[in-house]
């Protein structure tokens, strides 16, 4: 039977664009990873920006270059007049080594560990997960615990300012961040308010990296350090804020909840804690980034699980916690969930 003409108007014109970039994705990946590898935005933001240049100061094919910068340019990485290349304003706040907001480190490291996980998730949905978590079984060796955590401190240093001015600090002396890498957190934390004091716990190869970081910033005074897995050791004490931050999707429903529990218990009456994470939405249909950190656990072969607000806020409750609020906190990926422990 044939549809009305009408019918057929007002349907959307049906197309395989979006299914080919979803399969395809891997090559705009690959481009960003080989460019950012040769440092092809520095050398651009440096003035070696013809093919012939920037191939020559970096003692590379003429002809591999210019397909590199083609499509570069095609992403949208550079805008071309001539035969001059620039970097876009993205690429220039982000992708230009030693610049203040570089991110680089951190797309190279996801993307190339990642990647192998990724291309065999069919074979990864059939195998069993993983009795212990991700960070259990990577972060013992030292140099994948110090690349993880110099690309975290990239990735994340912005968002621990956005969290410094975001966030009023000013009834707390004493913050412990749990998991708390870098220092990423508590460095900015810290330096926006004169009176706190910081905690950073992690596991022992994390916190070499953690100090170095503290150092550089000056804090080593402000900002201790301990050694540990918050999965069994004892936490410090004395804290009045506590706060778990981008970890607990590497964990399971029920570490979950022992673990928010637990660091719920280490707050000192009248404190608070804050969970930060990838957050699903109540009704779990998004955001894509957070179901995609969902699924990437699959591939990882691990128990990890990213969980509702809704689930969240209610491990919160069950651990005492009263005045529970939750907000965005990176739209469409990273959710705050705050709550408070009576006095
Ligand atoms: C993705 S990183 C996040 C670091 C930092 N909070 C941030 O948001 O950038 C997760 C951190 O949690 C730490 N972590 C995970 N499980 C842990 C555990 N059981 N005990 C101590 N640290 C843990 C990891 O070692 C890692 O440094």
């Amino acid at each position: 039977m044939t549809r009305p003409t009408s019918e057929k108007a007002k349907s959307p014109r049906l197309s395989t664009k979006k299914l080919t970039n979803m399969a395809f994705a891997y090559k705009q990946s690959g481009t960003l990873v080989a460019a950012l590898e040769l440092g092809l935005f520095l050398k651009v933001s440096q003035g070696e920006n013809t093919v012939k240049k920037a191939a020559k100061s970096m003692d590379l094919p003429v002809t591999a270059i210019d397909k590199l910068m083609t499509a570069c340019t095609a992403l949208g990485l550079f805008k071309k007049k001539g035969e001059f290349y620039y970097n876009s304003p993205e690429a220039d706040r982000y992708l230009v080594k030693g610049n203040k907001k570089y991110y680089g480190d951190f797309l190279i490291h996801q993307a190339k560990t990642e990647y192998d996980n990724w291309k065999d998730l069919g074979a990864a949905i059939r195998r069993p997960p993983m009795e212990k978590s991700m960070y259990h079984s990577m972060m013992h060796d030292e140099k994948f615990a110090r690349a993880l955590t110099v690309a975290g401190y990239n990735s994340s240093i912005a968002a621990g300012y956005k969290f410094a001015r975001e966030f009023d600090f000013s009834p707390y002396t004493l913050f412990l961040d749990l998991g708390g890498g870098s220092g990423c957190y508590s460095i900015p934390a810290v330096l926006s308010n004169p009176k706190l004091s910081a905690i950073v716990f992690d596991f022992p190869a994390v916190i070499k990296v953690t100090q170095e970081f503290v150092a550089q910033a000056g804090l080593s005074d402000r900002i201790t350090t301990v050694p540990g897995d918050f999965t069994v050791d004892d936490l410090p004490k004395g804290a009045d804020l506590v706060s778990v931050i981008g970890n607990l999707h590497a964990y399971s429903m029920d570490e979950t909840e022992f673990i928010i529990k637990k660091a719920f218990d280490a707050v000192t009456p009248g404190g608070a804690l804050i969970i930060i994470d990838y957050m699903l939405n109540k009704v779990k249909t998004g955001p894509l980034e957070a179901a995609f950190h969902h699924l990437g656990s699959v591939a990882t072969s691990s128990k990890g699980c990213v969980k509702s607000t809704k689930e969240m806020s209610a491990f919160m409750k069950r651990a005492g916690a009263k005045d529970i609020t939750i907000n965005d906190f990176i739209p469409d990926s990273m959710s705050r969930v705050t709550g408070k422990k009576p006095k």
